[in-house]
């Protein structure tokens, strides 16, 4: 007995992210530079963030309104201790038919087995270059390449069920050359590569529209070494446009958010570790649960939080994405990212 939200643009809410998990092990300069994020870095408390408990009702009152995806993602959702025990309560709400987890990869290996048996349905791992000094420069500094593959292998050992994928933020001058080996590397290996544009999300990574490389240049360029062909969309909305090489060596995708926003048909909401929802992720504020998670006096089912979620997505409006690419066609002038009170990545996951 689901009762299905729309936004006020007629979007259904049928994905929800949840962040377990606000710290991260590595300090990737286009989310969380170290400069920034240093031992001061005021992290919430672990009292402050959601309990599994109170995580897993969230989720089953989103399951009520439509939500059929999950994803767990940080920071980093690894650090956060038996995340195993979480994901084995998200897989038996009824109505959630999608579990996937987003990891940088490096506590991945001694984790894989236990969070497949627990029944998550896939892992996306972010890998942003196989050349280890590029690598140890866009984790900050903390990744280590071999461990994060070891990572990627012992994913592929567990035999998710939905399977592996790469996320891969491409930075014109820091890492796009290196897209050859890294394809080069998954090709034939059923893992499945995505080159997500970089996105000013956030306010500390310093964005310019020059550093992005659009999909459709890489596109050519990798089209020029591995002829590719379009594959049509598995679902609605999906994030990444894919494509498949000629030569039956898998299949590869684009996120496009810089270039080719994809607002229009988004049912994202996001789910912050301390309990606040967010309807996109350049979102400046969010709406707080936690209070009504945490009443003294609950009432007997979760309605009043059913009610709040409900409502916090039929007042949604957000499209950011689409605005940036109408704000840019006004003005001829470049940008520097706008806003400077949107909502930081590491806080709200991906
Ligand atoms: P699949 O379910 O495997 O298709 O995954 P997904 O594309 O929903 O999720 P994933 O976390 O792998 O998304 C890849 C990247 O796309 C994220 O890390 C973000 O950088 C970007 N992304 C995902 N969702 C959104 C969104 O709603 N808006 C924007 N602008 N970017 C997004
Ligand atoms: N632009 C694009 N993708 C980003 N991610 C983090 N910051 C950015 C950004 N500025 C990606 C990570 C990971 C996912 C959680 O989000 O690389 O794949
Ligand atoms: Fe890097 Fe992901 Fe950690 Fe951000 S949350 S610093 S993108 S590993
Ligand atoms: Fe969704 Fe906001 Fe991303 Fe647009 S910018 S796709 S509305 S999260």
């Amino acid at each position: 007995k689901s009762r299905p939200v729309a936004d006020r643009v007629g979007r259904p809410l049928r994905d929800l992210r949840i962040s377990v998990m606000d710290r991260c092990n590595f300090r990737c300069p286009y989310c969380m530079p170290d400069s920034l994020y240093h031992e001061g870095f005021r992290f919430l408390a672990p009292e402050e963030r959601l309990d599994f408990g109170e995580i897993e009702r969230v989720a089953r009152v989103a399951a009520d309104l439509g939500v059929t995806k999950l994803r767990l993602t940080g920071g980093e959702p690894l650090l956060r201790p038996d995340l195993q025990d979480l994901v084995a309560r998200l897989a038996r709400i009824p109505g959630i038919e999608d579990i996937a987890l987003t990891t940088n990869g490096m506590l991945l290996r001694r984790q894989a087995s236990a969070l497949h048996a627990a029944g998550l349905h896939r892992v996306t791992v972010s890998l942003d270059s196989l050349d280890p000094d590029v690598f140890a420069r866009m984790s900050g500094g903390r990744g280590d390449l071999t461990t994060v593959l070891d990572g990627i292998e012992a994913a592929r050992a567990a035999g998710f069920p939905r399977g592996v994928k790469i996320n891969t933020v491409v930075q014109r001058g820091v890492n796009d050359r290196g897209v050859p080996a890294l394809l080069a590397h998954f090709r034939h290996t059923g893992v499945i590569v995505r080159f997500i544009e970089y996105m000013d999300v956030g306010n500390r990574n310093g964005w310019e529209r020059g550093d992005v490389v659009t999909s459709r240049d890489l596109m050519t360029r990798i089209d020029a070494l591995w002829p590719l062909d379009p594959v049509s969309p598995a679902y609605r909305g999906e994030v990444a446009t894919r494509y498949r090489y000629a030569d039956g060596g898998g299949e590869i995708g684009f996120v496009s958010s810089v270039s080719a926003p994809f607002c229009g048909d988004c049912s994202r909401a996001r789910l912050s570790s301390d309990g606040q929802v967010f309807t996109c992720l350049f979102a400046t504020s969010g709406t707080d649960l936690r209070t009504i998670l945490r009443d003294p006096a609950p009432a007997e089912d979760d309605g009043a939080l059913r009610r709040a979620l409900a409502a916090i997505w039929q007042r949604r409006a957000d499209r950011y994405s689409e605005e940036r690419q109408e704000r840019r066609s006004r003005t001829a002038i470049s940008e520097h990212g706008g806003e400077d009170d949107k909502i930081e990545m590491h806080y709200i996951g991906g």
